[in-house]
């Protein structure tokens, strides 16, 4: 039998993915392996919603590079056969070169089997079974269950669809186990334990995935105009890079007011982005944070970020505002809030959040560096000419978060290719593209109208809720 994924001369490698975050797991894979100046290259076959991807064309080093990294995928393997069937898989085994197999074989080393079915529970004794079944390979070491020097598995994929599971598989494969993907730090930085947070703290998971996305690398220096509560920060400085930001809330970036803590009135004394880096053995990645107007040019010409990684206010959980003067406002706005130490504040359109956005990027990111960043959606209206665009960033991925049934978000990866000039400066008042975000929180707006309608059970978490 052909090979399904292609090539048998080298090796290929399987990797098994978490089925949540579908939409993210493509563009953080390919922006891992360009990280290491690969392309990606699917077997054939491939289906992108699969828990399972064949890829050609790397070796060993480049899959544990990728795993080191990746929060989509659970598992990378060495693929030594594959197939519809088990008889298939035994062809596809039996046909691998023996020169490969043989130094993970040899007698005075020792294995394990491990058997992982996708969409089916399989009861122990099948799965002795399955184990069993593969004596036609030529293991001449030991079993170790506790700590073998090889893993190996059998993994069997049942379909995507929970109601509609077949009897057979549709697909088996078995490989030799290369490397775990980074999954442990959706819990191990969970932002339930984290030292400081608010009401908008970005997940962890997503925070990884951002990073990912942005290709944030160990020296880098990191930037977000939004920084909050720094979440985004923590997940850059886990991959060495350097990290800094601005908020507009003296409260948020002075650690100061009122806790977020259910049991908390008050925030403590060391609740603040600092100790959120101290807290996973970061601090020295940490540049420093400050109150500032992401609206406002305060930044020298010639700064340069490798990444610029934020989440903008979207006005659901927090006002989105910008500071003013005493002539831009004759009465006090309505989003004005009592608690802020910005004297006088104006709304903040959203169309003008992304176009400042990209025109800061365009001019503060390095060639190269990467933009990623988060938009609101109204689900009814969205197409994809709201992605607002920069004639120096090139889009490079847009993946989507459901967050109910009229809302959701779009995580917006750039990439600068080109130094901005005068003329492409973009002007929020003549760009038709954000004409869906002109009114201002006309999105706010929409967001609570959906709820209402439907009732406040569909208020999914926005902002990583
Ligand atoms: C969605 S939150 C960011 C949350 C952050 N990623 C975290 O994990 O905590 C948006 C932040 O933007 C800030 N903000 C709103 N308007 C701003 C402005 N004009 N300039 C800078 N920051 C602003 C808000 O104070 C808020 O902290």
């Amino acid at each position: 039998m052909a090979a399904p994924c292609g090539r048998r001369s080298c090796s290929q490698y399987l990797l098994h993915l978490a089925q949540d975050n579908l939409d993210f797991r493509l563009p953080e894979i390919k922006a891992l392996l360009s990280l290491r100046g690969k392309p990606f290259r699917p077997g054939e076959k491939f289906e992108e919603k699969s828990p399972f991807w064949c890829l050609d064309g790397l070796s060993e080093e480049h899959v544990r590079g990728i795993m080191a990294r990746s929060v989509c995928a659970k598992s990378a393997f060495e693929l030594w056969g594959h197939g519809q069937t088990h008889g298939q898989l035994k062809t596809s085994l039996l046909a691998y070169p023996p020169e490969n197999m043989s130094p993970y074989l040899q007698k005075d080393s020792t294995y394990r089997i491990n058997v992982y079915t996708f969409n089916k529970t399989l009861e122990f004794k099948d799965r002795i079974q399955r184990i069993d079944a593969m004596e036609y390979l030529p293991f001449e070491g030991a079993v170790s269950l506790k700590s073998p020097d090889h893993v190996f598995c059998l993994l069997e994929d049942y379909g995507t669809d929970p109601n509609n599971i077949p009897e057979e598989p549709f697909h088996v494969y078995f490989g030799r186990w290369v490397a775990d993907g980074q999954r442990e730090l959706i819990r191990s930085y969970s932002v339930k334990n984290r030292h400081f947070i608010g009401n908008t703290s970005m997940d962890a998971g997503l925070s990884f995935i951002m990073a990912n996305h942005a290709r944030v690398k160990e020296n880098d220096l990191v930037f977000d105009p939004f920084v909050g509560t720094g979440s985004l920060l923590v997940a850059c400085s886990h991959f060495g890079a350097y990290v800094c930001g601005t908020d507009i809330d003296y409260n948020t970036i002075h650690g100061k007011g009122r806790s977020s803590r259910t049991n908390q009135k008050w925030r403590g004394p060391d609740e603040n982005i600092r100790a959120n880096l101290r807290q996973y053995g970061t601090e020295k990645s940490y540049v420093d944070v400050m109150v500032s107007d992401a609206s406002k040019a305060v930044w020298r010409q010639g700064l340069l970020f490798d990444a610029i990684i934020t989440d903008p206010p979207y006005g659901i959980r927090e006002s989105t505002r910008r500071t003013g003067s005493h002539k831009d406002t004759t009465k006090p706005p309505e989003d004005f809030c009592g608690e802020s130490h910005v004297s006088v504040s104006m709304a903040y359109h959203l169309s003008d959040i992304f176009a400042d956005l990209l025109n800061f990027s365009a001019h503060h990111l390095v060639m190269g560096g990467r933009l990623v960043y988060w938009l609101p959606i109204y689900s009814p209206e969205y197409c994809e000419e709201m992605v607002p665009l920069h004639p120096c960033l090139r889009l490079v991925s847009n993946c989507e978060q459901t967050l109910s049934s009229h809302t959701s978000r779009r995580l917006l990866t750039m990439e600068k290719f080109k130094e901005p000039q005068e003329a492409d400066l973009l002007s929020h008042l003549s760009e038709q593209r954000f004409s869906p975000y002109q009114g201002h929180n006309s999105f706010r707006e929409k967001y609570f109208s959906g709820v209402n309608k439907r009732g406040p059970k569909e208020e999914n978490g926005i902002n990583g809720e």
